[in-house]
């Protein structure tokens, strides 16, 4: 393969614009195969990291190094993705059995994912995950540094190898490291319980530049790097220095969506046809969803239970409003995770049993992924769209609706404790600890006048479309360039006054 033709135009500041080749690390791959009658499709994962960073390698036609096994079609284990346009390589890495179990269903799931959401009751602290976190984040160094060019870009995703740019400097790549946590970083009391929280940190300050969605998130970051390592900070720069004087950038960059691709596909017939069939299908006045991956901090079952408490006090709405919730199934080896899937079904089941009259049932409720377009059509069709996570990074389902939504008819009801909600104000907000709160929201934007429904819904959507997820990639890797820039000055300044 001729690695030359991924050389891409990366911008720069706006005087210097610079040739660099984007190499995106993540665990998680942008596609899976799924062998449908016999044929091996790929399919794309359901992830907001996914979501994000798809439209921008695609852009820049680099490479995605993550876990996986690649296709006997492929030669090596580097293919040309996305299948239908291929514009940049995906570097597959297999994990054996004992990896998964410890590195991803254990401590990145089962410790880093609970405490960064705040759920310290579900935390479990083994000696064996993180020897194993330890062993899949050398060996995706050892991937990442078998590619690298000192002229890359490498930009690390998430809290699944949060160790890699530390591994990375130590084995001399030279190339220019941003890390993105996509998931909350937790307040100092809570971080602090993890038994390797210095080894942690100190993974993630060898980067040049880290990102996170929310500004509270960065000062959580900035905070655990001042008390656990002791590192001279400043909270108004974002700066945190490090060992030999490196010094860390860590900025808010909040994620947005294809705000122009949402367009498009909302201004298709078919998409049109299939959310009047949807309404057709549920025969109910107001249609309502909900779209989560099936993870305990998404808070399915308190949306459900104020969806059971709004037709209970307020019974002019049985036989009138539609509950749709689409639920991907996600980590479900981990005994957490079954453990609310059938929490979850079991209470849809209840309400079902409950309310239903004739042929109006009020939950509908779908275990399984829809393809974007299929999505889309969803959101077109909900009257509301219910987001309650009970902690969430961003949320791009929030954003997504309210980019495909028609001003005059949609409303969103948004969790205060969502990074979404930082940006989407205009928003019902709720608190998804306290039922009440869910179904006064639901109320609210149930009755909400037209009139103050395109207000708001257009003062989201003007957000929306001026802060795209393109513009969220170009931000990042400018300020990642810009720091190389500084870096090198920094070590050339330090030079000459050493030489005087
Ligand atoms: N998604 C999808 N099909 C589905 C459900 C979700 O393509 O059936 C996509 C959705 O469009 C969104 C992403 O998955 O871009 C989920 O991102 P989000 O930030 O909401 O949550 P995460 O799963 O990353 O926690
Ligand atoms: C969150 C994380 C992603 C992860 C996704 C799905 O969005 O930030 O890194 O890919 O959840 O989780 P999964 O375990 O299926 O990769």
């Amino acid at each position: 393969m001729n690695r030359n033709k991924n050389k891409v135009e990366v911008k720069g500041n706006s005087s210097s614009r610079k040739r660099r080749r984007l190499v995106v690390v993540s665990n998680r791959s942008p596609y899976y195969l799924e062998s449908v009658g016999g044929k091996i499709h790929m399919v794309r994962n359901v992830s907001g990291m996914v979501t994000g960073l798809e439209p921008v390698l695609a852009s820049t036609n680099g490479m995605w190094i993550a876990w996986g096994n690649a296709p006997q079609s492929c030669s090596l284990d580097i293919c040309r993705i996305p299948p239908d346009k291929p514009t940049f390589d995906l570097k597959l890495i297999p994990l054996d059995l004992e990896e998964v179990k410890h590195f991803y269903l254990g401590f990145s799931n089962s410790a880093i994912w609970p405490l960064a959401h705040n759920f310290l009751g579900r935390t479990a602290y083994l000696e064996k995950d993180w020897e194993t976190y330890l062993q899949v984040n050398r060996k995706f160094a050892a991937a990442v540094a078998e590619e690298a060019k000192p002229s890359d870009l490498i930009w690390v995703n998430d809290y699944h190898l949060a160790l890699l740019p530390q591994m990375l400097r130590s084995m001399k790549v030279r190339a220019k490291i941003g890390f993105f946590w996509h998931i909350p970083f937790p307040p100092l009391d809570i971080f602090r319980t993890l038994p390797w929280r210095r080894e942690f940190l100190e993974g993630m300050l060898d980067s040049d530049l880290i990102g996170f969605h929310c500004r509270s998130y960065v000062q959580n970051f900035i905070h655990a790097a001042k008390d656990i390592l002791h590192r001279d900070v400043s909270f108004a720069k974002g700066t945190v220095v490090g060992r030999r004087g490196r010094r860390t950038l860590v900025q808010a960059f909040p994620m947005g969506v294809d705000y122009c691709g949402i367009q498009e596909l909302v201004d298709q017939k078919e998409i049109q046809e299939a959310a009047r069939g949807i309404r057709r299908d549920m025969g109910s006045e107001y249609i309502i969803l909900g779209v989560d991956r099936l993870d305990y901090s998404k808070g399915i079952p308190e949306r459900l239970h104020a969806v059971e408490k709004l037709l209970e006090e307020n019974p002019e709405y049985v036989g009138k409003i539609s509950f749709i919730q689409i639920s991907v199934p996600s980590r479900i080896q981990i005994p957490e995770y079954y453990r609310m899937k059938q929490e979850v079904e079991n209470a849809v089941g209840h309400i079902n049993g409950r309310f239903s009259r004739g042929a109006w049932t009020p939950v509908r409720y779908y275990s399984r992924s829809l393809p974007f377009d299929e999505l889309v059509s969803y959101y077109l069709a909900a009257d509301i769209c219910l987001v309650t996570p009970l902690r969430d990074g961003m949320n791009l389902i929030a954003k997504e609706y309210v980019a495909a939504q028609d001003p005059q008819k949609g409303m969103l009801v948004l969790s205060e404790f969502a990074g979404a909600a930082e940006e989407l104000e205009k928003a019902v907000i709720v608190n998804p600890y306290s039922i009440p709160s869910i179904v006064r929201g639901l109320k609210t934007a149930l009755q909400m006048h037209v009139k103050e429904r395109r207000l708001r819904m257009n003062h989201m959507r003007d957000r929306l479309r001026r802060r795209t997820v393109e513009k969220w990639g170009e931000a990042f890797l400018e300020r990642l360039t810009l720091c190389s820039t500084a870096h090198k000055t920094i070590t050339r300044k330090t030079i000459r006054r050493k030489k005087t």
